[in-house]
């Protein structure tokens, strides 16, 4: 049977890839930041996961506002990123893992999530960063990924409680999967950030530190809000959350133990975290 590691949570803001770039890790801005991960490239390489599940939001690499799928479920067996604009060189490509995707799909499907299946997809910075971060200086990327995109760019997006009920669909797919991988779960974006509008740089510490303390024993916590308000609490891109609660659903209802976790305002316009639930 396939064996589910854990979850491993993190924000993508792009610039953390051009602070990579410059080898700017020690760097008095970006130091806090970064230590966060070498205790989570620690956890990976002891385990060492064959396949990595992430849930994530495109921001118009894949997907624009003319087609905007709810929910899309990759089924390739290799996905490559592109320049999206933010200066950042492109990523290696990312091998799949197509057999596991359409599994995923099928069980989704008889679920009753009306998903959109890619069997080409383009994957962006809210997928190249995370792994840069957990998995720096290799060649090629040691896991082979079912990439999960949730909208979280053109309204109405999914509820929480929809992405809640989406990660526990897979993770039930992810438990039935005849294999013997050792499977992470990822989920990518956040924590509260807002890039536009009047409230441009706003944070939100407060539900940040709910969320960080929630959604390991209490996911359902997370999802009493409605899109308006997480909006209001996390700020227009700190709906990204909704990937974190979508990750956190895929672990089911295993027991988990806090492994990493680390906070750091701001990077960019963004309170940025990671986090480790390891399943024990
Ligand atoms: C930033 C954060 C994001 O999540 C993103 O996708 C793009 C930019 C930022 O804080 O700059
Ligand atoms: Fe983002």
């Amino acid at each position: 049977m396939s064996d589910i590691i854990g979850g491993y949570f993190t924000s993508h803001v792009p610039a953390i890839g051009g602070a990579i770039a410059k080898g700017l890790q020690e760097d008095p801005y970006w130091k806090p930041f970064f230590d966060g991960y070498p205790p989570i490239s620690e956890w990976l390489n002891e385990e060492k996961p064959d396949v990595a599940v992430v849930f994530y939001n495109d921001h118009g690499l894949n997907f624009f506002l003319d087609k905007m799928p709810t929910f899309a479920v990759g089924a390739a067996d290799e996905y490559q990123n592109a320049d999206e604009g933010w200066g950042l060189p492109v990523s290696k490509p990312f091998r799949g893992d197509a057999a596991l995707s359409w599994h995923i799909i099928e069980n989704l499907i008889s679920d009753e999530f009306d998903i959109t299946t890619c069997q080409k997809m383009l994957v962006d910075h809210a997928m190249t960063i995370p792994f840069q971060l957990a998995w720096p200086d290799r060649e090629a990327w040691p896991v082979k990924v079912v990439p999960i995109a949730i909208n979280t760019v053109q309204h109405p997006l999914p509820s929480a409680k929809r992405c809640l009920a989406l990660g526990r669909s897979v993770g039930r797919a992810l438990e039935s999967w005849n294999s013997n991988d050792k499977i992470v779960v990822i989920g990518t974006g956040g924590l509260s950030h807002q890039l536009d509008g009047e409230r441009a740089g706003f944070i939100n510490a407060d539900y940040d530190r709910f969320c960080l303390d929630h959604l390991m024993d209490d996911p359902e916590a997370l999802v009493g809000d409605s899109i308006a308000g997480i909006v209001e609490k996390a700020g227009t891109q700190g709906v990204e959350i909704l990937n974190w609660i979508a990750a956190r659903g895929a672990l089911g209802e295993r027991a988990l133990a806090k492994r990493a976790e680390n906070y750091h305002i701001p990077i960019s316009n963004t309170a940025a975290a990671s986090l480790v639930l390891e399943a024990v």
